[in-house]
């Protein structure tokens, strides 16, 4: 089992108790209010599981046909809800709020990198979404074709994907950092029949190419599914275009239609793929329905963000990863709520720009990621004029944290520092794979403790269990699981429904509760829930999830330098876990300045591979790799030679245990 979290940081959740009780006011004000309204939901659902979900998506999504089977469990893992219902997850995010007072209040405050601001009301986001639909579906794109978004944070990159929700097309998301290569595995593996994209992105007060880098990945080879590259203008730095084949965003949209008639699809119909890392081989298109993930998304807004109608929400999280997703491209839309969307990044132009701009917006609601938190820690304690208390942070009533396990130090400060202890903070347990939040504190209901995700949100089924899927009892360490469907669940793995089964639903555990890859423990006195991170070879950098053997064949796919490489990761302070390489090359080993030269190579061609988040922060080089018998890499002992730690284990079967000293050499 490797650990995500610092060791230092368990130790400290092991010994928490700090309870946060939520104030009498806010749990009268809160939609959920207090732990006797949240468990009478769970037993409602736990009573009559279908009736409870039913009546969730009736009240809360806008049905063209109203659905009249909940779940189909026929095909287990496969499951299907709403199946015979039909609907339009554009049209439940924008039409729905026309000729309601929700129709001019702002969708978006559009906050670019460099401060200006725009602000977008529904009924012209809805204008927007409709005519670039129009401009999509007159260059032949239609129901069931998949469209490669490569976007900016932007209005555009939302506009982007509702609008491919309206006609019925399925998006995926490759976020901005993601290299050529990437790029051109994912289009490859969905099929794609378009990409959606930028001239450029603006980060950090820099201009970095965006369609230079699809012209790239579609050069690779392999990509003659694309038909049409759209072209955002977000710069006025010209790039190049591929006659026939590109257009400008903003010629075709003043071409087309004003208005697009949403395509009504069937309530399983694949809203999205989103590709994420895995244990094993390439990243994995995560498969999410239009019907259960809709519910869902406008759901946990209600619920775990108590969504009122003046609340001015903000999550920071960029539209490639599902976060972005449920919480800034559909969540927010469909629950009618104003939100910010910020172009750049939080130490530009300086690291107090978050708490800048929460002022500005008069925020209300603020959910980020515990590695932002800990940097800007960080440079709040260095810089008194980047400190939170430099900004008025009143507006706040609601804090959230998500991606991560937030240590406790980081939630305490998060609590004091920005929330002015007066905001509750929902640290929300969820994965790409479960479309929304699983495990989660509710801000009117339940008692926080710093470092834990407390309890699951009212239909999730969530457990504890070991190896062959038996509950264990509370205290005892084990795997989490979720017994029974949930509505936004993975339906599948794109073009791969073996390593669907396989990966989520093990015969071992019986073939039918969702393997979250998390191991977890519940409190023995109260039975929150603590993720102590991924059992499997996931690591999580900066609230990153990258896969150990995908680095692994990045370096091995260097074949005129790297031999062998093993990847495993190491606790780190900022970015929760840090990735450490160890390579053997086909040359001898380099020592010295050559080793560094070398491995700032290797580095490089990480970033190349896959992207700048997946360059390992330490390499080291050894004549071999400490293996058993058997010929397997002892990846326990290199975890523990990655921490510094000294090893204990019995090296006895080890070939060559010189190497041990070789590796355990920082350069
Ligand atoms: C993995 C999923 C959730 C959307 C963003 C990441 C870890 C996520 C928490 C949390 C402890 C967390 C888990 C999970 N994780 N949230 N609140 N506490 N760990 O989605 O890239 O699919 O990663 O992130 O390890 O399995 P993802």
């Amino acid at each position: 089992m490797s650990t995500a979290t610092p060791q230092s940081n368990i130790e400290s959740m092991l010994i928490e108790n700090r309870v946060f009780p939520p104030t009498a006011a806010t749990v009268k004000a809160a939609r959920i209010s207090g732990m006797g309204t949240y468990n009478a939901m769970c037993a409602a659902a736990e009573k009559d599981f279908e009736g409870f979900w039913a009546q969730l998506a009736h009240d809360n999504l806008s049905w063209k046909k109203p659905f009249t089977e909940v779940l189909d469990e026929s095909n287990a893992p496969f499951y299907k809800w709403f199946a015979d219902g039909e609907l339009n997850a554009s049209y439940n995010c924008l039409d729905r709020h026309l000729g309601t007072p929700t129709e001019n209040k702002k969708a978006i405050i559009f906050e670019a990198d460099d401060g200006q601001v725009t602000n977008v009301t529904y009924k012209q986001l809805h204008a927007k979404v409709s005519q670039f639909a129009s401009a999509l579906k007159a260059m032949g794109i239609k129901k069931g074709d998949r469209v490669i978004i490569y976007m900016p944070m932007t209005v555009e990159g939302v506009v982007a994907m509702q609008a491919c929700a309206r006609i019925g097309a399925t998006h995926s998301v490759v976020f901005g950092g993601f290299s050529a290569k990437s790029l051109q595995e994912r289009i490859q593996d969905a099929g794609a029949v378009a990409v959606i994209t930028a001239n450029y992105q603006l980060r950090g007060g820099k201009e970095l190419p965006l369609k230079a880098v699809v012209d790239e990945g579609i050069a690779l080879g392999g990509c003659e599914s694309i038909r049409n590259v759209i072209v955002y203008q977000r710069t006025a730095t010209a790039c190049n275009m591929v006659a026939g084949r590109d257009s400008l965003m903003h010629e075709v949209t003043a071409k087309a239609a004003a208005t697009c008639e949403p395509e009504f699809v069937g309530a399983e119909h694949p809203l999205f793929i989103l590709y994420t890392s895995g244990s094993t081989g390439k990243p994995k298109g995560v498969q999410h329905s239009t019907g259960g993930y809709l519910l869902w998304a406008k759901l946990t807004m209600d619920w775990t963000f108590d969504l009122q109608k003046s609340d001015v929400f903000w999550c920071t999280a960029d539209i490639g990863w599902v976060t972005g997703h449920t919480y800034v491209a559909y969540g927010p839309l469909a629950a009618g709520a104003t939100q910010v969307i910020f172009e750049g990044v939080p130490t530009y132009p300086n690291a107090g720009r978050f708490w800048q701009m929460i002022e500005k917006h008069k925020v209300t609601i603020f959910y980020t990621a515990p590695t932002a938190i800990r940097s800007l820690i960080k440079a709040a304690e260095g810089d008194e004029k980047v400190h939170p208390a430099r900004s008025d942070l009143s507006s706040l009533r609601i804090l959230g944290s998500v991606g991560e396990p937030i240590n406790p130090e980081a939630w305490m400060w998060y609590y004091k520092n920005v929330g002015g202890e007066r905001c509750p903070i929902v640290d929300t347990f969820w994965q790409t794979e479960t479309g929304g939040h699983m495990i989660t504190p509710l801000p009117g209901a339940t008692p926080l403790v710093p470092g834990s995700c407390t309890l699951p949100l009212p239909g999730i089924m969530a457990a504890i269990v070991d190896e062959t899927g038996k509950d264990l009892p509370n205290g005892a360490g084990g795997m989490l699981v979720v017994k029974r469907p949930w509505p936004a669940m993975i339906r599948t793995i794109w073009n791969d429904p073996e390593r669907f089964k396989k990966s989520y639903f093990p015969e071992e555990m019986g073939g039918n509760i969702y393997l979250a890859g998390d191991g977890a423990v519940r409190n023995a006195d109260n039975g929150y829930f603590r993720i102590t991170g991924r059992i499997d070879d996931v690591l999580n950098v900066s609230g990153h999830r990258m896969g150990t053997m995908e680095i692994e064949s990045a370096l091995v796919a260097h074949s005129a330098l790297v031999a062998e490489a093993a990847v495993v990761g190491r606790p780190d302070d900022l970015t929760g876990e840090a990735i450490v390489a160890f390579v053997v090359l086909k040359r001898s080993r380099p020592t010295g300045d050559e080793a560094k030269a070398i491995a700032k190579e290797l580095r490089d061609w990480v970033g190349k591979q896959i992207g700048p988040i997946a360059k390992p922060k330490d390499i080291r080089f050894g004549d071999n790799l400490p293996k058993t018998r058997s010929g397997k890499i002892m990846r326990r002992l290199l975890r523990g030679i990655a921490k510094g730690e000294a090893i204990t284990q019995d090296t006895s079967t080890l070939e060559n245990p010189a190497i041990l000293d070789q590796l355990s050499e920082n350069l």
